[in-house]
């Protein structure tokens, strides 16, 4: 049972991942590296993102050096052109009256990954053709939102993706990691029953993990909590739910009554031990003065958290260890999530889960 739990953590869920900042794709082609695999990503004629085999399956030519013509993309090489579904669209003729001096090859065809944009990331599906499940779903970290403060952290690491999404569960390393003053912890596993409309698709396709973790604590934490005491945030108890999905999970973190702010956790999974784990976190405007005072808190917080953890992740063996306490409940739990993803990696969905077919954003205010 445990040899086989530590086998998992070396595997890769079937799941949506982060491919890149939206920001970095602009009109030229770049050259990403995801799941082992030489890809290139760039931009159709509509700015929707493709992520595609890096090698041209003429002779081999990488499409990271090539340009974006009429929406496709064309080789360095000789200039063939393949468009957004990874067909070749184009065969440059060398006579003036032959548009075209050759029948495409069958085989002239790049594999495509499916894409969705969101959040400001650029989404790759892992695992089949057509997504089998939707993204998460977090209206208040929308691009553009007015009511919301964002803010993205990206951190290299080099432990596997497993161990940096069940993270969030281990109530135990907060003290020891993260200096959290606890005096108590209660640990909770949700039924579908217990999830938010937004995560209906979600708990549809059967990929919702939903939990909690109760903290009392003594006081407030960390290297800001001296500023903490001063702005009168002080807190006695840190509530936090998941949203959790085979390759990352959303927390809404409440202190005391008050719903902070939420972090979403997404990976981008470049090889087995090489994986950037990004987070981003969404804060509700309250006013200015507060809004500076929970953007410093909330975003430094997270950020010396988050280096505490890849610190240890890239000294750990991420297949060592299996021998669990009850306070690894949470951990197991989503591992055994984890393992039904795992598993769906090369089988195709019954019903394919396009990202259009989340459920309407619902405001949350
Ligand atoms: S290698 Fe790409 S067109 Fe020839
Ligand atoms: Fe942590």
């Amino acid at each position: 049972m445990n040899a086989e739990l530590n086998e998992l953590t070396t595997k890769l869920s079937a799941s949506w991942y982060v491919a890149m900042l939206s920001k970095d794709l602009k009109s030229t082609p770049v050259a990403v590296k995801l799941f082992g695999e030489e890809l290139v990503a760039w931009r159709d004629a509509r700015g929707v993102p493709v992520v595609m085999d890096r090698y041209c399956s003429h002779l081999g030519a990488s499409l990271a050096d090539g340009k974006v013509v009429d929406g496709c993309i064309q080789c360095p090489f000789h200039h063939w052109r393949f468009d957004a579904t990874g067909g070749c669209a184009h065969i440059p003729g060398h006579q003036p009256d032959v548009p075209r001096l050759v029948r495409i090859p069958s085989g002239a065809r790049q594999r495509i990954y499916a894409t969705a944009e969101r959040y400001g990331y650029i989404w790759v599906w892992y695992g089949s053709q057509a997504p089998q499940h939707p993204l998460p779903e977090v209206p208040t970290a929308d691009v553009g939102r007015p009511d919301h403060m964002v803010l993205r952290v990206a951190y290299d690491t080099r432990t596997t993706v497993l161990r940096i999404v069940e993270n969030f569960y281990d109530a135990q390393h907060a003290a020891p990691v993260h200096a959290l003053p606890i005096t108590a912890f209660d640990l909770k596993v949700f039924d579908a029953s217990q999830a938010s409309p937004e995560f209906a698709g979600m708990v549809k396709a059967g990929a919702w993990f939903g939990g909690s973790i109760e903290f009392k604590v003594s006081r407030y934490f960390g290297a800001m909590g001296m500023f903490a005491n001063l702005i009168g945030l002080n807190m006695s108890r840190m509530y936090l739910t998941f949203d959790g999905y085979p390759g990352g999970c959303l927390m809404s973190v409440t202190l005391d009554n008050e719903e902070k702010y939420k972090l979403l956790q997404c990976v981008t999974p470049v090889d087995t031990r090489e994986n950037v784990m990004h987070a981003l976190i969404a804060i509700p405007r309250r006013g200015r003065f507060r809004d500076l005072a929970n953007y410093v808190l909330f975003g430094l917080q997270t950020k010396s958290a988050a280096g505490a953890d890849v610190q240890l992740w890239n000294a750990m063996k991420p297949d060592g260890g299996g021998a669990f306490s009850r306070y690894d409940s949470l951990v197991l739990k989503y591992r055994s999530f984890y393992k039904q993803w795992v598993d769906r990696v090369g089988r195709e969905p019954a019903t394919p889960s396009a990202p259009e077919d989340m459920p309407a954003a619902r405001s949350v205010g």
